[in-house]
């Protein structure tokens, strides 16, 4: 059993000003890594570019960061930080710049190397440098990337097919009608050095936005509990991250949410990235990329939707009881009646589901943080 948690989080209000020196000591030039809008309607851009000033740091702004970061943005954040000589990076918003920051850095750190070395196991003899020291200033509740060491993102795949019968091929050129995008997480662990977390930030988010990432914390503390990898400290976390998330759950259905609210949301999704920190996620994460990619659903959207049948079809009835009591719920059908009041149904067509379910069963990465054996019946079912 091991515990690893490198991450200083400070939450309180005014935490960027108050740490700018602590912010400042990560390097003599910051990249800051975030998108077009939110962080400037929230305020905490111009509030780290106030720290930075203060302290004497030059900065540069990549601010074209989108909903699920490509590969090719990070890429060209990554070049803007190293003609501007940058050796730090500070994200700044939801799970998509943080995890765009972390992957940055890690390609500012080694600009030698292309883009597919970030999908690339390292091992020590490959001279790979470790990513450049990361601050997250997050603006939404939910993903928890300021205290993970992910950084998920999109990326153009092609079918094993193609892959195997073009080697040396440039498939991605000779095929693009074949080309799909998912989403991966890259093969590298980059945890962040500073997390400063001001719920503040959280006030200019729509109810959209609040309900889909309160319920992407909801299964990043449900898939770590529930889990293969599951151990008594990580329980600490996604136990606690449980029953905060329980003390909001009718008001976020009512979307009755001020300042207490918030607060709880991200105790509780920080916590759940501690958890997942130490677990990994598990099916129904794995089962949501292509439906994000391919229906343009958000992120916690379309991990929510598989929550009701993850629980149902989990292998060990007690322990999934026991999360619908950490809930508050009394019964499995009264959490998936919840569930479905609060995004919506949602219909995944058929033939994209089988490929789904297909995929996930041929990719063992997938499955190995659930603890049973799974077949096509019991997956297809989760829908
Ligand atoms: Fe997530």
């Amino acid at each position: 059993m091991m515990l690893y948690m490198p991450v200083k989080v400070y939450q309180e209000k005014k935490c960027v000003e108050n740490h700018s020196r602590e912010l400042a000591a990560l390097g003599t030039k910051a990249l800051i890594v975030t998108g077009k809008r939110s962080s400037r309607m929230n305020g905490s851009l111009d509030d780290v570019k106030n720290a930075l000033v203060r302290e004497g740091i030059p900065y540069t702004v990549f601010d074209e960061v989108e909903e699920n970061p490509s590969v090719d943005t990070v890429k060209k954040a990554a070049s803007l930080g190293a003609s501007a000589g940058a050796d730090f990076v500070i994200g700044i918003g939801g799970g998509s710049p943080m995890d765009a920051a972390k992957a940055a850095a890690l390609l500012l750190a080694n600009p030698e190397r292309d883009t597919d070395f970030l999908y690339q196991k390292a091992r020590p003899e490959d001279g790979v440098r470790a990513a450049v020291p990361v601050a997250e200033v997050p603006t939404t509740a939910g993903t928890g990337s300021e205290v993970t060491p992910y950084a998920i993102l999109t990326k153009p795949v092609l079918p094993e097919i193609v892959l195997t019968t073009a080697p040396g091929a440039d498939a991605r050129h000779d095929f693009p009608h074949l080309e799909r995008k998912t989403k991966q997480s890259i093969s590298h662990h980059v945890f962040p050095a500073l997390a400063l977390v001001d719920i503040s930030y959280l006030q200019t988010a729509s109810r959209s936005s609040c309900v889909y990432t309160a319920v992407d914390t909801l299964a990043h503390l449900i898939e770590s509990h529930l889990n293969t990898n599951t151990t008594d400290y990580s329980r600490f976390y996604s136990e606690m991250g449980l029953r905060i998330w329980a003390k909001v759950k009718d008001r976020l259905l009512r979307y009755e949410i001020g300042e207490e609210e918030r607060r709880l949301l991200m105790n509780a999704c920080t916590l759940g990235g501690m958890a997942i920190s130490h677990t990994g996620t598990s099916l129904p994460h794995g089962l949501s990329y292509p439906v994000t990619c391919e229906m343009g659903l958000p992120h916690g959207k379309a991990v929510g939707i598989f929550l009701p049948g993850f629980l149902r079809g989990y292998g060990d009835r007690e322990e999934a009881m026991r999360v619908f009591s950490l809930l508050e719920f009394g019964s499995e059908q009264s959490f998936s009646e919840y569930i479905r009041a609060l995004l919506g149904e949602v219909s995944i067509p058929d033939e994209l589901w089988e490929r789904d379910v297909n995929e996930l069963l041929e990719n063992p990465r997938k499955l190995k943080n659930y603890p049973f054996q799974l077949d096509h019946d019991r997956l297809w079912a989760m829908r």
